[in-house]
């Protein structure tokens, strides 16, 4: 059967029917495709990509231009997945009129299905004026990596039962300012299984325990590519960086030793002409 591109009304159906959502990072065009080829429903360019691509301490630097960028490449080779952009820090907190041309560029310039943005009930005024302006929105809470100083840095956040009230307030806030699915990161999985049970739309936890809707992971970590910090909720499922540091290895063994390349990997020219040449 023909393959066809996941629709954001589909997800909440998915969640009314008891199946799962997948989302996974990625950044470029080649992931993109790999993800597409997958039964995986929903691609995130996240801001993510400041630490894991750009090399960056963490997401704050991440641009707009950064964004549109690497959006663009995913899209190309996302036929069939939904692509989530990613609003990078400061291009939605300004005013609604700056949130929603920011929007729009990561739809029309990056060609990004949706955006996604952090922040709790403080956001939902901004959120209803994206959706209202016909821009689908993820929201994002719990642990949003955006403003980790301000939250005392990458903690689990709603361990106590004040501060787990608020992000259940915050999550109802976001689902009545028009948000489609929201993400809950880092959060006790309890807690995760309550909002899961109040919103009439999808969660998708990471680091949230097994009770929401749907799960995202960032590609690099569970395929073990960025090791620089890996949290714990993190399930390593492949270990592709020794894999590539194993192929550099050899590679740069082969050259050093002249084995490569062999003939089997060169050009030849006729025996005539190269008679004429000498
Ligand atoms: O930027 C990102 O990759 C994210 C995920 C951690 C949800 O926001």
């Amino acid at each position: 059967m023909e393959k066809r591109k996941v629709a954001i009304p589909q997800l909440k159906e998915m969640k009314k029917t008891g199946c799962k959502l997948k989302m996974v990072t990625a950044y470029d065009y080649s992931m993109a495709s790999l993800v597409d080829k997958s039964e995986i429903e929903m691609i995130l360019v996240g801001d993510s990509l400041g630490m894991v691509v750009l090399g960056y301490e963490g997401t704050v630097p991440v641009t707009m231009e950064d964004m549109i960028h690497h959006i663009r490449s995913v899209v190309k080779g996302a036929a069939h997945t939904l692509v989530v952009g990613d609003m990078p820090f400061m291009s939605y907190n300004i005013s609604r009129e700056e949130a929603i041309r920011n929007a729009g560029r990561l739809m029309k310039e990056g060609g990004a299905d949706c955006v996604k943005l952090e922040g709790g009930q403080e956001m939902a005024t901004i959120v209803r004026a994206i959706v209202d302006a016909g821009i689908p929105v993820m929201a994002h809470i719990g642990l949003t990596p955006q403003t980790a100083s301000a939250l005392g840095g990458f903690k689990v956040q709603g361990k106590d039962a004040a501060r787990a009230a608020k992000l259940l307030a915050d999550a109802q806030a976001l689902e009545e300012a028009g948000a489609f699915a929201i993400v809950l990161e880092c959060i006790p999985a309890q807690l995760a299984r309550l909002i899961t049970e109040k919103l009439s739309i999808p969660t998708i936890g990471i680091g949230a325990g097994p009770w929401c809707d749907g799960q995202v992971l960032v590609t690099h970590d569970m395929l073990g590519l960025f090791d620089r910090f890996v949290p714990k909720f993190v399930k390593q499922y492949a270990n592709v960086g020794k894999v590539i540091l194993e192929a550099f290895q050899a590679y740069a063994q082969e050259v050093n030793a002249s084995t490569f390349p062999d003939m089997e990997h060169s050009f030849t020219m006729k025996e005539e002409e190269l008679a004429k040449l000498e």
